[in-house]
Parts: C-alpha cells; sequence; structure tokens
C-alpha cells in the first residue's frame, strides 16, 4: 500500500498568526468582515458537508451530475498523472475523476482543514491502495510548495469555491494557479452559475437552519483560538443576492447593540443594533466571465459543462 503523507505547509502558529490579523482587521473595519476560511475547524468542514446533502442546496449534487458524466472526456483530455486538488474537503465528488485518471500516480489534496484531509486520505487510500495521495495543509490564496510528481498536472478547484474569494482575489489566485501549471497542463473549475434569486436564497438559508450554525460557528472559531466572547444567540444569520455583484452575501445581524471582546487581540468591539458582519461572499457565473477571466491569467477555455438543468458549470482550461 502508497503511504499517506499529509504536510503542514504552515507552522501551526503561523495559522494562529493569521487568524489575528484577519480578526484584527476585519473587526475594526466599516463595514465589518470576516474571511470565509475561518468556518472550517472539524465542525464545520462537518457542517459544511451537512450542507451537501440540504434539499435546498443543489451545488453538490449538480456538480457530481457533470463529474459523472463528463470524467472520461476529462480524462481523456488531459492525462493527467498528478491531481491537485484545492479545498479538497471530503474529495467525495472528487472519486469520480480520480476513477476515470487510468493513468494516475498522486493525488495531492491541499486544504486549511486537517480533520477533512486526514479522513478523505484514510479512505481514498483503502480504496484504491495503489495511489499515491500527499496531502497538504495549506492556504491556496497563498504561494503553494507542491511536491515533486509526475506530469501532466491537472489541478482541480470544485465545488464553486472560487466564489468565495472577492474579484481581485480571484484573479489573483488564479495568476497562482497558472503559475503552477506547465504547457499543456489544466485546470478544471466548478463555477456555480446566476439564476433565480429564490433558489439562490434558499441554497443559503436552509429551512433545517445547517447553514445558520455553519455561518455562526465563525465565531465560535473566534471564541476558542482567540478567548472572544461572542454569544452566537445574539446574532441572526442573513443570506441576501447582491445584483449588481453577482453574489450571494452571508452576514451575521447583531440582535442588540452589544461589546465582544477578544483578549488575544485586546480589543474590544462594539455592535450597534442590527449591525451586520459579513462573513462570506458566494459569487455566482456565467460562461463569458469564466472565460475572459481565465484567459486573463493565461488560460485557455476548451470545455464547458453544465448539468442538466444549467444551474452549475464544470470547466476545462489549458495553460498555453
Ligand atoms: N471541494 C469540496 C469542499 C468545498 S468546501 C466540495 O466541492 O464539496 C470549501 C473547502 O475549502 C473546505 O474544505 C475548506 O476547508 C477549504 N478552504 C477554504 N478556504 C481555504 C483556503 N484559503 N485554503 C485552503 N483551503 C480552504
Ligand atoms: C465552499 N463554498 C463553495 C460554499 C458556497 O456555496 O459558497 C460554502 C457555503 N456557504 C454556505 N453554504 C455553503
Amino acid at each position: 500500500m502508497s503511504p499517506f503523507l499529509l504536510t503542514r505547509t504552515l507552522p501551526e502558529d503561523a495559522t494562529e498568526a493569521a487568524l489575528r490579523a484577519d480578526v484584527l482587521r476585519g473587526l475594526t473595519d466599516s463595514p465589518k468582515a470576516l474571511p470565509p476560511k475561518w468556518f472550517y475547524d472539524a465542525r464545520g468542514s462537518d457542517l459544511f458537508e451537512q450542507i451537501t446533502e440540504l434539499p435546498e442546496y443543489y451545488p453538490t449534487r449538480a456538480e457530481r451530475e457533470i463529474l459523472i458524466a463528463r470524467s472520461g472526456e476529462i480524462a481523456a483530455a488531459t492525462g493527467a498523472r498528478t491531481l491537485v486538488e484545492l479545498g479538497s474537503g471530503s474529495s467525495e465528488k472528487t472519486r469520480h475523476l480520480i476513477e476515470a485518471l487510468t493513468d494516475l500516480h498522486t493525488y495531492v489534496p491541499v486544504d486549511v482543514s486537517e480533520s477533512a484531509l486526514t479522513q478523505a486520505g484514510h479512505a481514498l487510500i483503502a480504496e484504491r491502495p495503489a495511489l499515491h495521495v500527499h496531502a497538504l495543509i495549506a492556504d491556496f490564496t497563498a504561494r503553494l510548495a507542491l511536491p515533486e510528481t509526475p506530469g501532466p498536472r491537472l489541478v482541480a478547484f470544485l465545488g464553486g469555491t472560487i466564489g468565495n474569494l472577492l474579484p481581485a482575489e480571484r484573479a489573483a489566485f488564479l495568476s497562482s494557479v497558472r503559475a503552477l501549471l506547465s504547457p499543456g497542463d489544466a485546470l478544471l473549475l466548478g463555477t456555480d452559475l446566476v439564476k433565480d434569486e429564490q433558489v439562490l436564497v434558499r441554497a443559503y438559508d436552509d429551512a433545517a437552519g445547517v447553514t445558520a450554525a455553519f455561518n455562526k460557528n465563525v465565531l465560535t472559531v473566534v471564541n476558542r483560538e482567540l478567548g472572544a466572547d461572542f454569544d452566537a444567540g445574539a446574532f441572526d444569520h442573513v443570506a441576501l443576492w447582491d445584483a449588481e455583484n453577482d453574489w450571494i452575501e452571508m452576514r451575521l445581524r447583531s440582535r442588540t447593540a452589544q461589546t465582544v471582546k477578544v483578549p488575544a487581540l485586546d480589543l474590544a468591539v462594539d455592535f450597534e443594533d442590527g449591525e451586520e458582519l459579513r462573513t462570506e461572499i458566494s459569487a455566482k457565473f456565467r460562461e463569458g466571465g469564466v472565460r475572459t477571466e481565465l484567459a486573463r491569467s493565461g488560460l485557455e477555455l476548451t470545455h464547458w459543462w453544465t448539468d442538466r438543468e444549467d444551474r452549475f458549470a464544470l470547466s476545462l482550461s489549458v495553460a498555453r
């Protein structure tokens, strides 16, 4: 059996320093905001997996449908021997792709969630013992040091997670992905598509309240890591569609005027009654926009596949 390697590319204290910097900046900013990567401790990763099974949350099912239908074509077009997956989470949908990539030598899942990487890695090794799995605990927005593995390389970024980056972050991110590729290597990108507002809002404000719990989990993370005293019950979950920017915005709205203390930062943060803290954007796309953004980063879109209901797209682009 091939070994399962788990490499932490950032020392743990760097992660803590990044959280401190993000919380200090985000809670003293106006309007207040926190980056979505801090949702994903073990509980946040578990809540995200529950979201993927909700009746209202269609992206995972739609993307899985495309992967089942198109993995053979993706394998034929790329001939990938190394698959790098950014924000891999449970790697659950990726199994369809891994199965189709008959020449695959190494799978490199990259995530900030150690619990997700460990669970996914062990499950994969059990299923496909000859596959090398080299998991990386790393921030995909930072410069990635990938292991030396055989090409061609296919980088997958699934789930629509690119939509969680702001437009400027997206451009920087795509350029850094391009820098990981040699000519002929490819990027497989999942993008959720613009659609009816009600369908979108329901996907981010489900009846069972799982997305609300996921949203509030960021407060639990800040409490645990920085000793803060956020009361999750004193905030309401908000999901709204921003038609100007084509994105869903998740926020936490203070139910009252309150002061939250963050001892590790020697900080006291005042919230007005009704004041909102932005916790995530989830941008939705159209084919032309995706093609243009990829081209600006030196990637040529060669395939565009959607599910039967045109809700979600997978695109394949190549480095020239
Ligand atoms: N790709 C999976 C999981 C999507 S959830 C799917 O399609 O279902 C988003 C994943 O990205 C989570 O596992 C989260 O831990 C990870 N993530 C979020 N921000 C990240 C960052 N900046 N760097 C690395 N991983 C990140
Ligand atoms: C990971 N990412 C693509 C999810 C999304 O849909 O933007 C995260 C999420 N937020 C709320 N529900 C799911």
